[in-house]
């Protein structure tokens, strides 16, 4: 079979999750390439699965993973996907999967398999990050997670992530984060990035983030709209210079990136 991978990543889990897939593919001898989403980018028509991998924020997928599958053209035939979310809870994917399906549905996609892949959390601005050791058991629970799940869709188990009120919030507390982040915080948080005087001017944030949000100005970062919050720049800064302000200060906070992602690479 051909499969062809799809992912968005800020920190690299959700790369870590659909290399897994990849490599599970390609030992059963499949066909699988692997690449980052370009918004407006369409997809080949001739791939037996397609597989998405997509972090959550904020109980939904990035803005950027929703502008890119409503770019895409519909189908001709019809086309099998899956869906992966890399969340930082297993319990709080919210309504990730459903915002893809909806979409996908109207692109002629039919979902074969979904699941939520619970990864280290990376916004170490709002929540502590894992220890490395804590890190690395997660990811290793996470990879083994997807082996099964790569294995399930070679085999043709079909199985969908249930949607569920995540325990730690009540409804309201629930749609108020999710509304308040989509159509508001992802337009404005960009403008409460600020650096500490660590800040060296290497510029390897901007060179490195995904959505180049980043421009330097008088050799220091200046964060513009296009910004997601994928926490990369937070997390790969050298000097650990970047925070935000009212509240989302990073001095002496762990930093979390998976330790096998080399975003300049991705680049
Ligand atoms: C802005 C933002 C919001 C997040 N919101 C959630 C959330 O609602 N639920 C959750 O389980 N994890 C949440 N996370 C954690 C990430 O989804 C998780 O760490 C994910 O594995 C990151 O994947 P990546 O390394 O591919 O970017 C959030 C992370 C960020 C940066
Ligand atoms: S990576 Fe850090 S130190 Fe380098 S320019 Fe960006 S904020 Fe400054
Ligand atoms: S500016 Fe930072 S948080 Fe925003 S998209 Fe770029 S790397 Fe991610």
């Amino acid at each position: 079979m051909k499969f062809v991978l799809k992912y968005f990543t800020g920190t690299g889990n959700s790369l870590k999750i659909l290399d897994t897939c990849k490599d599970a593919f390609i030992a059963k001898s499949h066909v699988a390439s692997i690449s980052a989403i370009k918004v407006g980018q369409q997809l080949p028509q001739d791939a037996d699965v397609i597989g998405f991998c997509f972090p959550v924020y904020a109980f939904g997928i990035p803005r950027i993973c929703r502008q890119y599958l409503k770019e895409l053209n519909r189908f001709k035939k019809q086309q099998k996907v899956f869906v992966l979310i890399s969340a930082g809870d297993a319990d709080e994917a919210g309504l990730a999967f459903r915002n893809c399906e909806k979409i996908l549905t109207k692109k002629n996609c039919r979902v074969i398999y979904s699941a939520v892949v619970q990864m280290p959390v990376n916004w170490i601005i709002f929540e502590k990050a894992p220890s490395e050791k804590e890190a690395e058991a997660i990811i290793q629970k996470g990879v083994e997670f997807t082996y099964q799940v790569a294995r399930d869709i070679l085999n043709g188990v079909q199985k969908f992530h249930q949607f569920n009120y995540p325990k730690r919030y009540s409804k309201f507390g629930f749609y108020k984060d999710y509304f308040l982040f989509k159509y508001l915080g992802i337009y404005n948080l960009c403008r409460m990035f600020k650096t500490y005087d660590s800040c060296n001017g290497c510029q390897l944030c901007s060179k490195i983030c995904p959505t180049q949000s980043i421009v330097m100005v008088n050799n220091r970062p200046t964060w513009t709209y296009k910004c997601e919050q994928c926490m990369r720049c937070v997390n790969f800064c050298p000097k650990g210079a970047i925070y935000q302000m009212y509240g989302g200060d990073t001095l002496g906070k762990d930093r979390y990136y998976e330790p096998s992602f080399k975003p300049l690479k991705e680049m």
